[in-house]
């Protein structure tokens, strides 16, 4: 199988990216699927809901790979990989990428760093997901630069506003320009709670409006305080709740990513 390289992104926050990209990496692994989990968000949230719990003390993280790129100096691209007991490896990131970013943004090929970086482990892989930071920068461009498709996932906490269109926007762009083979993977309506009214109008909206040009998930990924915690334990749900709810909706997902 060839590698997939997934990003998962929106510039709005808190629309539970990382935890997407973590539960479907695992939800992947658990089937058999070899996953490369990248975070790419200075904060490492990713890196930290996976247990590790003070990214700031990595000495190898994304923004190493990203330097070497940058400077054509030999890397192992492999080198500061962490392996997580639930099956997936993890590239971490600490604040160490906020510095990288104007470095990125001065570079040849400036959109290019995150996929050079990655060409040469890609084999080992079936999948590759991203975690983008909430934002449109260099560094989430160079990941849909690299992406063969971006997921899009959409709090059933607000209405989506013009945010999807400025991400949309930057998808076509990026296409255009950069990357002709990027699609939209889908969009996920996520933090959904049934008896909210506005996640139902939230929901109707997102198909309505998007449903005809891009795939809506039909998975909605519900609400659970057990999701929280998990990423607080530094484990999936799957190992921290896996008869709930949320297990079952990234099981779900994971089937929908692999049909395409
Ligand atoms: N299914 C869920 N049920 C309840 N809480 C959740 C769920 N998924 C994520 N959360 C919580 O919602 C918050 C936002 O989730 P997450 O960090 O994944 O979003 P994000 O889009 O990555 O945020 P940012 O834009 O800051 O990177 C976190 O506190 C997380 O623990
Ligand atoms: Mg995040």
């Amino acid at each position: 199988m060839t590698c997939r390289t997934i990003a998962v992104a929106n510039q709005k926050g808190g629309t539970a990216k990382t935890a997407t990209a973590l539960s479907l990496g695992v939800a992947l692994a658990r089937t058999g699927d070899r996953v490369l989990l990248v975070d790419a968000d200075p904060q490492g949230d990713l890196t930290k809901s996976l247990g590790w719990r003070d990214p700031d003390s990595l000495e190898t993280t994304l923004a190493t790979h990203l330097s070497a790129a940058i400077e054509g100096s030999d890397d192992d691209p492999a080198a500061g990989m962490l392996r997580h007991r639930e099956g997936v490896d993890l590239m971490p990131s600490n604040i160490e990428l906020a510095a990288m970013e104007m470095a990125v943004f001065m570079a040849m090929s400036r959109e290019r760093m995150m996929g050079a970086w990655l060409a040469p482990i890609k084999s080992d892989y079936d999948y590759v997901i991203v975690d983008c930071a909430p934002t449109l920068g260099i560094i989430p461009i160079n990941a849909l630069a690299a992406a063969d498709s971006v997921l899009i996932p959409v709090s059933a906490e607000y209405l989506p506003a013009s945010g999807m269109t400025g991400l949309l926007k930057t998808v076509a762009r990026v296409r255009r320009q950069i990357n002709p083979g990027l699609s939209v993977e889908g969009i996920l309506v996520t933090l959904y709670d049934s008896r909210n009214n506005l996640a139902r109008d939230v929901e109707r909206t997102v198909r309505g409006q998007y449903g005809k040009a891009y795939r809506v998930f039909e998975t909605v990924v519900p609400r659970a305080v057990s999701a929280a915690e998990a990423a607080a334990a530094g484990e999936s749900v799957f190992a921290y709740d896996p008869e709930g709810k949320v297990a079952a909706s990234f099981s779900r997902l994971a089937e929908e990513v692999r049909r395409g």
